[in-house]
Order: C-alpha cells, then structure tokens, then sequence
C-alpha cells in the first residue's frame, strides 16, 4: 500500500459525445412541443443520442482512454476505477468491471456509483479519499450514461431534457500545493421520487405490467425538481467553498451540472455570482447526467477557459436528492489535452456477454439512423 499523501490533484480529464444529433425541430415532429419553449425553459437546442453500438461502457472506455493519456499515464498505472452511472450495461457486472477490461487495464479495482447526476462529483470525492488515505495514486473517475435507453420519447415532459455521453478525469496523489480543496455531499431524500425510473429493481421488477406502463422510463416532477436544484446546487456550493476556506468571489470558473440553463441562472442570481463565470453548455448536449460535469470540465479547458492556477468549483445535483461540490485549484498544463487525439471508439471493445445480442437503440429514434434522417411527424 502507498503512503498517505496529503493531497489529490487532477492530472488527466477527457470526454466523449456520441455523434448522432437529436435536435429541438426532430422532437417538434415527434410531441407536442417547440424549439421557442424548450429554448426559453431549458436553453437545450440538441443532445446527442448513443448509435446502437454503443453503450454507457463503451463511451466510459474512450473518455477514460483519453483521460489516461491526458495524464500522461498507461492504462495499467491505474489503481481504482469508478464509473458513475444511472445507466450501467446491466445490473451486473458493474460498468466499471467492463470498463477496466475494455481500456486495458490489469490490476484496478472497479466499481459502479449510483448517485444519479450527482455520479461523478460523488465518484471523485470517492478518489479523493482513497487517494488521500493512501489506498490509490492514481483513480480514473468516469462519469457515464445512455439516457437515451430510458427516456420515454412520447412524453413531452422529460424527452426534450436528455442527452447521452461521457466525461472522465483521473485524480492523482501529490505532495505540491494545489488540487483539492474543499469536498460537499449531501442527501435530501425528501424529493426522492422526484426523479425516478421505478421499474427494474427489487421494488417493482420489471413485468408485462412495468412494461406496459413505460415504468422502465424515467419520471420527474418538473417543478418540484427545478426549485430544489437551485436552492441544494447553491448551499452544496457554499459550503464547498467555505470547506476549502475561500469565498465565491476567489472561484474563477464555476462547472455546474447542465440540467437546465434557468437553473444555472438561478444558481447564479441565488449566489450573486456572475454568469460569466459560469461554465455553460447544456444546449449542445442537454442533461447527460453523471457525464454532464466531466464533459463541460473537459470542453472548459480545451477551450481555454481554464488556467493553470485557477479555482473551480464543479457541483452537481440529481436523484435522491444528492448534490456534492467541489472547490479545487487546477494545475495541470491544458496543453496536456492534445496527448489524447486519435483515440476514439474503436480503441475500445467492451467483451460481449454469451447470450444473442440486442438491437439496445431507442425504437421511436430509428429514423435518426435512416439515410433520410427525419423524424415522422407525431400522430
Ligand atoms: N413543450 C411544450 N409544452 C410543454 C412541454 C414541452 N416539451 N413540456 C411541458 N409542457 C407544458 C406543460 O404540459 C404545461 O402545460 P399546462 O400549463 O397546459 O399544463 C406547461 O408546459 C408548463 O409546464 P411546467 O412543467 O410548469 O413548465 P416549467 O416551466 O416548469 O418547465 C421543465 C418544465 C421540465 C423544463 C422545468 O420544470 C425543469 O427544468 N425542471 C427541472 C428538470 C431537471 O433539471 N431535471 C433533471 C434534474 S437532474
């Protein structure tokens, strides 16, 4: 076992987006809806949509394959690896078992985190401790999903809010000043059946009936949600902050998770904290829960919006209710990113299970497939 170390820091981070595009004016042909309301309610304009190849796993493995090399680390150097995920491959094995597989790893432990979209935050407060006590040096953290797979696309309600893809970083122990500061996690249970996906497990097993009444596809109290993400997002951040010992005005860039650009918005107003410091990119890519974090860190500092130095502030909220933040100062070059071109998809096999394989792609999105590539009007 390595010695305890005072500090995490991250070294490597990476993202994966799968490359179909649903867009506002493809859901206008499939509900009731348009592109002006979901706009003003959720600033979304697309999502992304995983191809019938792909799943949570297999996206997991190429953000955390760029992750590795970002981080200027093998596969194997790797000592723990977490995915989190609503949307695991199965039950069982974890996602992270696949995952471990898939990227080449040999020695890891792996394991799955549910904590809805709070996945990732939650999985790196996870690296964080075990990198801390001593017990890993180096933890890919992956947040991951396919909403697609349990999306209900004739409910006009939560269809126009999802999106799916990947994001990683890999936290890594370190004497130097910098990294880690402040962790936050809580859990409010009273909200939660506000998000839901009630059937598939021991409660209500999936049925003729379960199925007959779309209780495979998530649920969600709108505005019962809405309010609380603005009021658990903004005293998760505080106390995140606090923890670390700053106040918000020494963050530079906050990475919220991308629910929804009113709630970021409100996040902001609740904290006096301005918007321009706010990393924002749900309307590319809409809620891809666990990913949402990983994938807007990642875009932030590709696209220069991070510095060596800086102080971030990533925090999340989901199902559960959970929310967790964390403030960190970054100090890795982001000139590192460029280590992870060329990898993509088919560095990765996720091992196939012994039983006849499944078309997993969502029946209502076929057409987005088709050479014509138009939705059919709704009925
Ligand atoms: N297009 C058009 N109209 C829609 C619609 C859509 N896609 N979805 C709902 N509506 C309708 C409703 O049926 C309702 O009509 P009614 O007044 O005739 O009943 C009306 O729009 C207003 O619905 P409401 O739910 O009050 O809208 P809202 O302003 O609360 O916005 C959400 C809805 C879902 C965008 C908003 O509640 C939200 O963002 N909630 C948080 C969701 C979230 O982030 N979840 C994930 C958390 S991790």
């Amino acid at each position: 076992m390595a010695r305890p170390v005072s500090g995490a820091r991250v070294t490597g981070w990476g993202s994966y987006a799968p490359s179909l595009v649903l867009t506002n004016a493809d859901l206008e042909r499939m509900v009731e809806t348009n592109d002006e309301w979901i706009v003003s309610r959720t600033g979304i304009r697309e999502r992304r949509i995983a191809g019938p190849d792909e799943t949570t796993g297999s996206m997991a493995a190429v953000a955390g394959l760029r992750a590795i090399a970002t981080a200027g680390l093998a596969p194997d150097d790797i000592d723990l690896i977490i995915v989190g995920t609503l949307t695991p491959d199965y039950p069982m094995p974890s996602t992270a078992a696949l995952v471990k597989a898939a990227i080449g790893n040999k020695h890891a432990a792996a394991m799955d985190l549910a904590a809805a979209c709070s996945g990732f935050v939650y999985g790196y407060a996870t690296a964080n401790a075990f990198v801390a006590s001593g017990m890993a040096k180096h933890v890919l953290v992956i947040g991951a999903e396919t909403l697609s797979r349990v999306t209900d696309f004739s409910d006009r309600g939560t269809c126009i809010l999802f999106g799916d893809g990947a994001g990683a970083i890999v936290l890594s122990a370190s004497d130097e000043p910098g990294g880690t500061m402040g962790i936050e996690l809580t859990t409010e249970p009273a909200g939660a059946y506000y998000i839901w996906l009630p059937a598939g497990g021991a409660a209500r097993p999936a049925s003729d009936v379960t199925l007959a009444t779309h209780e495979h596809y998530m649920k969600m109290k709108g505005a019962e949600t809405f309010r609380m993400a603005v009021r658990t997002l903004g005293s998760t951040s505080l106390a995140s902050v606090r923890s670390a010992g700053l106040q918000l005005s020494d963050i530079d860039l906050v990475v919220p998770h991308q629910a929804n650009v009113r709630i970021i918005e409100g996040l902001a107003k609740s904290l006096d904290f301005p918007m321009e410091r706010i990393f924002v990119n749900v309307g590319c890519y809409g809620n891809t829960s666990a990913a949402s974090v990983p994938l807007a860190l990642a875009e932030a500092v590709a696209t220069g919006r991070v510095k060596q130095g800086d102080r971030l502030l990533l925090v999340a909220f989901g199902a559960g209710v959970t929310s967790g933040a964390i403030t960190l100062q970054w100090t890795a070059d982001p000139a590192a990113g460029e280590r992870a071109a060329g990898i993509g998809p088919s560095d990765v096999t996720i091992r196939p299970g012994y039983l006849e394989p499944v078309n997993p792609f969502p029946a209502a999105l076929e057409w987005l497939r088709s050479d014509a590539g138009t939705a059919p009007a709704a009925e």
